[in-house]
């Protein structure tokens, strides 16, 4: 039987074969005599092709969501939505010179957000087809102006060198206003906007979460962080038999009020101000969500929520936290490209890997964590916790 030193012995002889092997195979792939010969080679040329292509997609990213952010402002994808339509006739509606309509009709005719039809006319391509009416993509696009103002001097933000981020003022409970300075003007209004944007894009998330988990069993859902109360409304119409708080910060939770009145559910909502940090007494809850609510917050705030999270619940009562994670499958560069540099821009928080949240459940009085399938993964994955005895070190 081989003794732990051998097996070790092997392990980093197999790592070193594999660093040299990774080493030559960078070396080859960065050589442009290897780049010209392999795009020359019939086997080769259709990766030289794709590589290339990954690459040129990489560095003409931004290009791509200007053309999408140009298509959206002028609602090409409405105008489409009953049939396809002649160049002239798309000018017009667009109020965009002919030569221009071509232009922007070209650039996403390439990128599959429209596709040309007969008679020389224009539809909606696959790409373009689900963007119809879709309020959260569209709210999405239009907001990251300030991203892509906040992201000019990437090298910048990551030394810490952009203070006031576009971002921050953004999302004020992120930037310098901690949510208990007094409300302004300016905060009610970031307020607003921000809240907008998620109840927005809340579909994206509450039927992946919806679909991942049944919640027949639960009579009352706490929902930290709740925003204009888009989800509780959206879980209300499946499950008529729950009845629901949401806590937020107190410009956030008025037009929670607001909005559930409008929708007929304030008598069965109690909508509370407040900060997840100072937490007033919740009771009732054996279901708490946390959804788009940590990976906002760095590591001591978030196990800050998540103990907050625990203490509303009572031994065995559930957590769901969905938020999109560091390394999804097959979405590594929304979590971690995507929300990573969104997150540095914001001025707090990270995505994080479905392991790390696990372990920050643990560590707050949480046990039997595990991640629920969900359909896309895309904006959101949804993580399962149960509460657990509090320890007395708490008390
Ligand atoms: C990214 S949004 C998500 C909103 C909602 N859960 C959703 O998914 O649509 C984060 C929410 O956390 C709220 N929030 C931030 N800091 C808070 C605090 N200290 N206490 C309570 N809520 C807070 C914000 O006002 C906002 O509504």
């Amino acid at each position: 039987m081989p003794s732990p030193s051998d097996v070790a012995d092997a392990s980093s002889a197999s790592a070193s074969l594999r660093d040299r092997w990774l080493l030559w195979r960078d070396q080859t792939l960065a050589s442009p005599v290897f780049q010209r010969w392999a795009s020359g080679v019939p086997g080769l040329r259709w990766i030289a092709r794709r590589r290339a292509r990954a690459v040129f997609d990489l560095v003409a990213g931004f290009v791509y969501s200007q053309v999408l952010e140009a298509c959206i402002r002028l609602r090409l994808f409405q105008l489409l939505a009953d049939g396809p339509l002649s160049l002239t006739e798309l000018a017009h509606r667009m109020s965009l010179a002919p030569p221009q309509t071509e232009r922007l009709l070209l650039a996403a005719v390439s990128l599959r957000l429209v596709e040309r039809r007969r008679c020389d006319r224009f539809g909606l391509g696959v790409l373009g087809a689900p963007l119809v009416g879709n309020a959260a993509v569209e709210a999405m696009v239009l907001h990251h102006g300030a991203l892509y103002a906040d992201l000019r001097d990437p090298v910048a933000l990551l030394r810490g060198q952009s203070t006031q981020t576009a971002l921050a003022a953004y999302w004020p409970y992120a930037g310098d206003l901690g949510p208990s300075d007094p409300s302004s003007a300016q905060t009610r209004q970031a307020a607003a906007t921000y809240t907008s944007l998620m109840a927005a894009s809340q579909p994206l998330v509450a039927h992946d979460v919806l679909d991942a988990y049944p919640m027949h069993q639960h009579r009352h859902l706490l929902d930290l962080g709740g925003g204009d109360g888009s989800f509780i409304a959206l879980v209300a119409e499946r499950h008529h038999h729950l009845n629901f708080t949401l806590l937020d910060l107190p410009d956030v939770a008025a037009r929670a009020r607001m909005n559930l009145a409008e929708r007929g559910l304030q008598h069965r909502v109690q909508v509370v101000d407040g900060s997840f940090f100072t937490p007033p007494q919740l009771q009732g809850a054996d279901l708490v969500t946390l959804v788009r609510v940590v990976h906002d917050h760095d590591d001591d705030a978030a196990l800050a929520i998540l103990r907050t999270a625990r203490t509303a619940l009572p031994v065995g009562g559930v957590l769901l936290l969905a938020e999109p994670m560091s390394e999804t499958p097959g979405a590594e560069p929304m979590g971690d490209a995507y929300f990573g540099f969104y997150l540095l821009a914001m001025g707090q928080g990270r995505p994080r890997t479905v392991d790390t949240l696990k372990g920050m459940l643990c560590a707050s009085g949480f046990a039997h964590v595990r991640l629920l399938p969900t359909r896309l993964r895309l904006q959101t994955q949804v993580l399962l916790a149960t509460a657990s005895p509090i320890p007395d070190s708490w008390e």
